[in-house]
């Protein structure tokens, strides 16, 4: 077996990934999530797209100034206000890396440009060269570097390395490529490239074809020495390449790749977690590496396989991506330790005040539920500590509901301590009658953009986890809330949103992408 390559691991979560609908954040979220990705080992954060917009600017800024240990990038268009914008954005960082990119096949060339081959050679050299002028680290990227003629791509490549670009990353930005095409481009560029090893060649898939992992794999096989993808694959339409698998198929399939990360493999569920919970864009069950049923046997034949030998039906540890091989931990006779060992295994490290409200909190949940499973924990974990100070606390409600009739909802919440209630007869159902009550007591009213229900583990009594994604006078905010009582947790979701409208909680950014 060759000898094994290191490859470095892009995130472009808070870039990319942030383009998905729906998964706009706010700064103190992206800085959560950037440090996140720093426990994770992640060579590279792209952080953002600092011309895109004043919150997208501020949110590079912060980040590449309080990062340390991972280099931060920020995106430009080759244009000397996109490189200035990005290098002031970029420029306190420990390890800063500007990216500039500019799209290089002929239907973006003639339909999105109107540009020549020659005038696109001599704009990506002039942005490479302005970025080098500020920054010792500069990527380029062709975009839609898939459907470009490869004899124009090595043109573009081999100019750009000699005008400083340290590193190039091949795009396939519609998710059009397929493996072997794109094992193909980057061998290509491998071996005709003069000066090709004066730079790293990277890959950024798009998952269009479901195809952006296997890509992005096709492409470290062909020499490429970085792969660009984000947390739970999410990024614009289809998503990325999703950061979670790629690294795994490296790690498992080590005798095939002979390739090693920087990755600490046991920090992927903990970070998808809370990508998952901040963005409100949930994994699904099936997902590999992270999902809840990736490591979950339900067959009997297998069941009894797994009994006998692990390895006969699993090909990973849980324990390597973070989870726990124990599924039924705690219940309601588990002390205050067994608790504080169990959030430290799942990656919450707790202060002692947190540890004692979250026991309440579970001990209040053990009364309800028998068995309390990672999930839970983790789920009470995120609900309490994601949150910011609450100025309405739900306390109970009393509902009477016929159907085809509108309920009577009766409800009792805390503001800022005092108790406060209010009775509706109103609503097409007992969700709507308690959000109809909560925005009567609140005064505030708001339009539902997004409602979601999930089971947070299995069995009749899981708990319910609820998100919502409210709008008020222009501001956005996302709410969850988590219970044995689905109407109970919707309530708190709703609440929680209501409380970060209240509070004037830093608004969801919407950027306007160029
Ligand atoms: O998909 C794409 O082409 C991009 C580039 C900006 C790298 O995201
Ligand atoms: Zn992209």
């Amino acid at each position: 077996m060759s000898p094994s390559r290191t490859i470095r691991i892009f995130d472009t979560t808070l870039r990319d990934g942030e383009q998905s609908p729906g998964a706009s954040m706010n700064l103190t979220e992206k800085m959560e999530v950037a440090q996140a990705l720093v426990q994770l080992g992640v060579d590279v954060i792209e952080a953002g797209f600092p011309i895109a917009s004043p919150g997208d600017f501020e949110s590079v800024r912060e980040i590449a100034t309080a990062v340390r240990g991972a280099t931060v990038c920020g995106l430009a268009r080759c244009s000397d206000a996109d490189i200035d914008r990005a290098w002031e954005a970029l420029r306190h960082a420990e390890r800063p890396r500007i990216h500039v990119f500019l799209a290089t096949s002929a239907i973006h060339r003639e339909f999105k440009l109107r540009m020549t081959e020659d005038e696109i050679v001599a704009r990506a050299v002039a942005g490479v060269k302005r970025a080098r002028s500020v920054c010792g680290d500069v990527e380029f990227s062709p975009e839609d570097a898939a459907r470009t003629e490869i004899d124009f791509l090595c043109r573009v490549v081999e100019a750009v390395i000699d005008a400083g670009a340290t590193t190039v990353n091949i795009p396939d930005t519609v998710g059009y490529a397929t493996p072997l095409q794109m094992h193909h481009v980057i061998k290509s560029l491998v071996e005709r490239v003069r000066g090709v090893e004066r730079a790293v060649i990277s890959v950024h898939c798009h998952d269009d074809l479901g195809l952006a992992v296997a890509n992005s794999l096709a492409a470290v096989e062909a020499g490429a020495g970085q792969v660009e993808c984000t947390i739970n694959g999410i990024g614009e339409r289809a998503g990325n390449c999703s950061l979670e698998e790629v690294v795994m198929a490296l790690r498992t399939r080590r005798d095939h790749y002979a390739c090693d990360t920087r990755i600490v493999t046991q920090r992927l569920v903990p970070t998808s977690r809370l990508v998952a919970n901040i963005t409100g864009i949930q994994v699904p069950r099936n997902k590999a590496i992270v999902g809840r049923n990736a490591f979950a046997h339900e067959a009997g034949i297998h069941q009894d396989g797994m009994l006998k030998e692990r390895r006969t039906y699993e090909i990973m540890r849980p324990e390597d991506v973070g989870l726990e091989r124990t599924d039924l931990v705690l219940g309601k006779h588990s002390g205050r330790a067994a608790l504080a060992d169990r959030a430290k295994a799942l990656g919450y490290a707790l202060t002692p005040e947190q540890l004692q409200s979250l026991f309440e909190r579970f001990k209040t949940l053990a009364d309800r539920k028998k068995e309390i499973y990672d999930g839970d924990i983790a789920a009470l974990c995120e609900s309490q500590f994601a949150e910011l100070p609450e100025q309405f606390t739900f306390e109970r409600y009393v509902l009477s509901s016929t159907s085809g009739a509108a309920p009577t909802v009766e409800l009792q919440v805390r503001q800022s301590g005092a108790p406060q209630s209010v009775t509706v007869t109103a609503g097409d159902g007992p969700i709507d009658g308690i959000f109809l009550a909560i925005e009567k007591l609140t005064g505030i009213t708001t339009v539902c953009r997004d409602f979601r229900v999930q089971a947070v583990t299995v069995g009749k009594d899981a708990q319910a986890e609820v998100t919502v994604e409210l709008e008020h006078a222009g501001q956005v905010q996302r709410g969850r809330g988590v219970s044995t009582d689905s109407l109970e947790a919707s309530a708190k979701a709703f609440l929680a949103a209501i409380n970060r409208l209240a509070l004037g909680a830093p608004p969801r950014l919407h950027p306007q992408r160029p």
